[in-house]
């Protein structure tokens, strides 16, 4: 058994709870000041002062956080991490005023990265994963989710996934798998979208659910993509093999991807950028998670989700990078928080919870990380300041120092920049 004691923490933020937090409850951080944290293992096995819990850790590996915050590990609760190619071209055409959807319609987009991704090896993704997980981390990610959609065949949909399954034993981030079959129609089925939604449904959900390869199901429920009869279908099928559900919603155009969340007790719905009043009101009632992707909107220059007004509205948002090589292509934490504070209206206390706690509960694992609390995992990172406000403050800039994953000291900037300890 090893024991170690986190202790004066400038401010211990424990984002303190095992459920979404909504609404109003968005701001309460939960904080001890001089705080300390008992590890256990891997384990977090007592939260409090340094006062109260020092006496208690006799013969534990004391780490000093004088003048710091120390708060949850981040929960990325979407992305697209594993995929073969690049397309920065796209991102010069969108800039010069195509579109997405129109470069999408063009074939390039998601399809652009179909063919390097069927190509690539099982090595070469989880090589290129693998350094991809190592860059969140330094932003201070203890979780990840990570969807396939880029293969469109069932091969290449399993290697995705494969290549996610692997990284979770060799790599100290955990990752949480989405298949996400349905997120763009393949060329061989190019005009004949229902009969791509009937292949993923005979064939590759079931090779995906008997490979357990994935916990959740994601689909671009999008106009002139997957519409709602077609993603409805599709998601009922996951359902059918015990997959929890997620969408991709009302991103570019209002087709009542929001509402339709809701009506199949989706765990979150996510991007909402056009989510309609009916439809936020029906995510609060449901309990539908809200999870918001700034720097998607930032770099489509579309407008921003409506944050407040969910929020206002007794929802619990979530926030992700939505990390993927067309829309996104950043997984830069301290960009979601200057994009949620200075852009969205949320406060910063929101906004840490959108990434501590309800990225977790978008996860479905609200009551095993997400917070500092005894019995949770010791998912856990130090700042290189002494309060949470400097992640907006400092904007755009990463401060994390410290992070142990599952009790571990898995990175530390000071020793990158060669400081002395
Ligand atoms: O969440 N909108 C659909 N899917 C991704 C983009 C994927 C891509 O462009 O490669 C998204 O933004
Ligand atoms: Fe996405």
């Amino acid at each position: 058994m090893t024991k170690k004691i986190l202790a004066h923490a400038a401010q211990l933020v424990t984002c303190s709870g095992s459920k979404a937090k909504r609404g109003s409850d968005m701001n309460d951080l939960h904080i001890i000041e001089d705080g300390a944290v008992i590890i256990t293992d891997d384990m977090i096995s007592a939260v409090g002062t340094t006062e109260e819990l020092l006496p208690k850790a006799v013969g534990a590996e004391i780490i000093d956080c004088c003048g710091k915050a120390v708060l949850p590990g981040f929960v990325d609760s979407h992305t697209h991490f594993i995929f073969g190619g690049y397309r920065p071209l796209e991102f010069s055409w969108r800039l010069s005023g195509v579109s997405y959807m129109e470069i999408m319609k063009r074939g390039g987009g998601i399809n652009a990265t179909t063919i390097p991704t069927r190509t690539a090896s099982l090595e070469q993704l989880k090589i290129d994963g693998k350094k991809r997980l190592s860059s969140m981390l330094s932003y201070g990610v203890t979780t990840v989710e990570g969807k396939s959609g880029y293969g469109l065949d069932a091969d290449t949909e399993i290697k995705q996934l494969e290549a996610m399954r692997q990284l979770n034993q060799e790599h100290p981030i955990d990752i949480v798998t989405t298949f996400m079959g349905a997120h763009s129609v393949p060329s061989e089925f190019s005009g004949r979208t229902d009969d791509y939604v009937d292949y993923i449904i005979a064939e590759v959900l079931p090779a995906v659910a008997a490979g357990k390869l994935a916990e959740f199901c994601d689909v671009f429920c999008e106009a002139d993509v997957f519409d709602i009869e077609q993603s409805r279908r599709l998601l009922l099928a996951a359902k059918d093999h015990g997959m929890k559900i997620k969408l991709h919603a009302d991103e570019i155009i209002r087709i009542g991807g929001t509402e339709l969340a809701a009506e199949l007790g989706a765990v979150s719905a996510d991007h909402l950028l056009q989510a309609s009043d009916k439809g936020i009101g029906m995510m609060a009632e449901k309990g539908v998670i809200a999870t918001l992707l700034p720097a998607t909107a930032f770099s489509l220059k579309e407008p921003y989700a409506r944050a407040r007004k969910m929020i206002d509205s007794g929802c619990a948002v979530a926030m992700a990078t939505d990390f993927n090589p067309g829309s996104c292509f950043t997984n830069s934490v301290p960009l979601l928080f200057a994009l949620a504070t200075i852009y969205m209206g949320m406060t910063i206390e929101e906004a840490v919870t959108a990434m501590t706690i309800n990225g977790a509960a978008a996860l479905k694992r609200e009551e095993e990380i997400g917070s500092i609390d005894a019995g949770k995992k010791a998912d856990i990172i130090v700042l290189e300041f002494p309060s949470y406000q400097f992640l907006h403050y400092h904007f755009a800039v990463n401060i994390v120092e410290r992070v142990f994953k599952s009790g571990e000291l898995v990175y530390d900037k000071r020793k990158c920049h060669g400081e002395q300890l």
